[in-house]
């Protein structure tokens, strides 16, 4: 099939690479020209494993283009798939408006065979009133619009997508389900179960798979500080709970609280709707207000335990991303973390394998570095906030080395506390007692004030 994508974003340039990859033809389309220009030289505006090389292939066998121009790209097209932004309004509710100007945008030129597929996350409901918009746009021609909500994480978007758990069609008639079932053949071929449904199951679908997942992380996360107030290891828990099958072992990694573009305003958006129609999500309700309070409870902990900076005093912040494998901030537990430590009078040094760049951007105060090592040199502390991979192999012993200061925050639990017995280093991290250095240990069984079953 022909296929349009309007917005290259994380989710549209995904979706579109993809899409070329089971065999479609893809324009991807963008209303910022800087984007699209980017995009031409095979620039990507966006960090994401295994895309550049995706769209590359198929740029290459001329199956992905990148075009500004919307009306000849929608006008060729079988299927336009919408996967605008759909941020938070404020208060809560999804704001519509871009999609909603896409949707405008796009009608005088869809071919009247053609089908438009809302790909971004929106409220239950939101097809149908899009179908109407096109059709009074259209003086009356209708065309079918379907919901084809996407779960694609951050970081192994490409893989969700190529593997997907399943794939969920929002189709209110036949001619719709068909030019859909058409579109994902290719996986169902490969057997990918795909759930036909109508637009407003789809869309619920998508709402309620986010706010499922984030609340299994609020949940964690409230065993963890349990934990330390019991000396329990939240580790041990969530293995132990995980293996129940109908639990599961994913998302039961305690942090600092979900980040992302999704987690945080999709569940706003939910509760917000269920205020709306009076069928209140008071579970969703707490949960959004208990994790971002987490955010700012653990840097704030952190903060105190280390105590006001003495002038010139310097710490480490190693990871910027709201998650490993992406450079996306949005949400990221730094720009909660980073303004407080500088509040304190820390200057802050900063490391991120990928997110740099943006991170630069947000925390225009903040010393940049291109290794951990470098980072953490005469530090008073440091801080693993961002899962990476390339922290969990970091060499304790040269860091500790490099550090003035003899404390490790570690945001993420990727270390054993006994790594750090033979450094005398304050290992201080979430759901686990603190392994603290001799030195503290002594002081602290001496009754000097610092206290063993002290957290973060
Ligand atoms: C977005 C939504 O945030 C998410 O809820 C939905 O599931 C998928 O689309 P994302 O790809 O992260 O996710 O958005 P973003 O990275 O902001 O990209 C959106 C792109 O759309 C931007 O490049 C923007 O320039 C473009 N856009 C926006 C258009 O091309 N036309 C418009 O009318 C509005
Ligand atoms: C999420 C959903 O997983 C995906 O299906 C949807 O399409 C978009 O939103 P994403 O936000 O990209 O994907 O990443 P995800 O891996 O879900 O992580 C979200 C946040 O939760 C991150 O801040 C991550 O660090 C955190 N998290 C995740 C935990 O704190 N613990 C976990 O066990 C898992």
């Amino acid at each position: 099939m022909k296929l349009s994508i309007i917005g290259a974003g994380y989710v549209g340039l995904t979706c579109g690479a993809c899409l070329a990859e089971i065999g479609h033809t893809v324009l991807c389309v963008d209303t910022d020209d800087d984007r699209i220009a980017r995009l031409n030289e095979n620039d990507l505006p966006i960090y994401e494993n295994g895309l550049a090389e995706l769209l590359a292939r198929n740029r290459r066998a001329n199956r992905v283009a990148y075009t500004a121009n919307m009306p000849s790209a929608v006008r060729t097209s079988d299927a336009v798939i919408l996967a605008v932004g759909t941020p938070s309004g404020p208060d809560g509710h999804v704001d519509l408006s871009m999609i909603e100007a896409a949707a405008r945008d796009i009608a005088p030129h869809l071919s009247p065979d053609a089908v438009v597929i809302v790909k971004s996350t929106v409220v239950a409901g939101t097809a149908r009133r899009l179908r109407e918009l096109i059709s009074r746009e259209r003086g009356g021609r209708a065309v079918e619009v379907a919901s084809n909500p996407e779960f694609l994480r951050e970081g192994s978007a490409v893989a969700d997508f190529m593997d997907a758990d399943r794939i969920v069609i929002g189709a209110d008639d036949e001619r719709t389900l068909a030019k859909m079932r058409r579109l994902y053949q290719p996986l169902r071929r490969r057997g990918v179960p795909v759930i036909e449904t109508t637009t407003i199951n789809a869309e619920l679908i998508k709402y309620a798979a986010n706010a499922f997942l984030a609340m299994k992380i609020g949940f964690i996360n409230d065993v963890a500080d349990l934990c330390e107030a019991v000396r329990g290891d939240v580790s041990a828990v969530s293995k132990g709970i995980g293996l129940d099958s109908r639990i599961g072992p994913t998302f039961l990694k305690p942090g600092p609280g979900y980040g992302g573009s999704c987690f945080p305003k999709d569940t706003l958006a939910f509760a917000a709707l269920g205020r709306e129609v009076n069928a209140p999500q008071r579970l969703v309700e707490t949960l959004t207000v208990q994790n971002e309070l987490r955010k700012k409870k653990l840097a704030k902990r952190a903060v105190d335990r280390l105590g006001a900076a003495q002038y010139g005093d310097r710490v480490a912040v190693l990871g910027a991303a709201f998650k490993a494998g992406t450079d996306d901030m949005r949400g990221s537990v730094a720009l909660t973390l980073v303004p407080l430590l500088m509040d304190a009078g820390y200057r802050v040094s900063i490391y991120d394998p990928q997110a740099n760049r943006n991170a630069a951007e947000l925390l225009p105060d903040g010393d940049f570095h291109d290794c951990p090592y470098a980072a953490c040199k005469g530090v008073e502390a440091a801080f693993v906030i961002t899962d990476w991979d390339a922290f969990r192999s970091l060499d304790i012993g040269r860091l500790v080395s490099v550090m003035r200061g003899r404390t490790i925050f570690d945001f993420r639990n990727l270390y054993e506390p006994s790594a750090f017995k033979r450094h005398d280093v304050d290992y201080i991290s979430i759901g686990r007692a603190p392994a603290l250095g001799q030195r503290r240990k002594a002081a602290a069984e001496a009754g000097s004030g610092i206290s063993v079953s002290e957290h973060v």
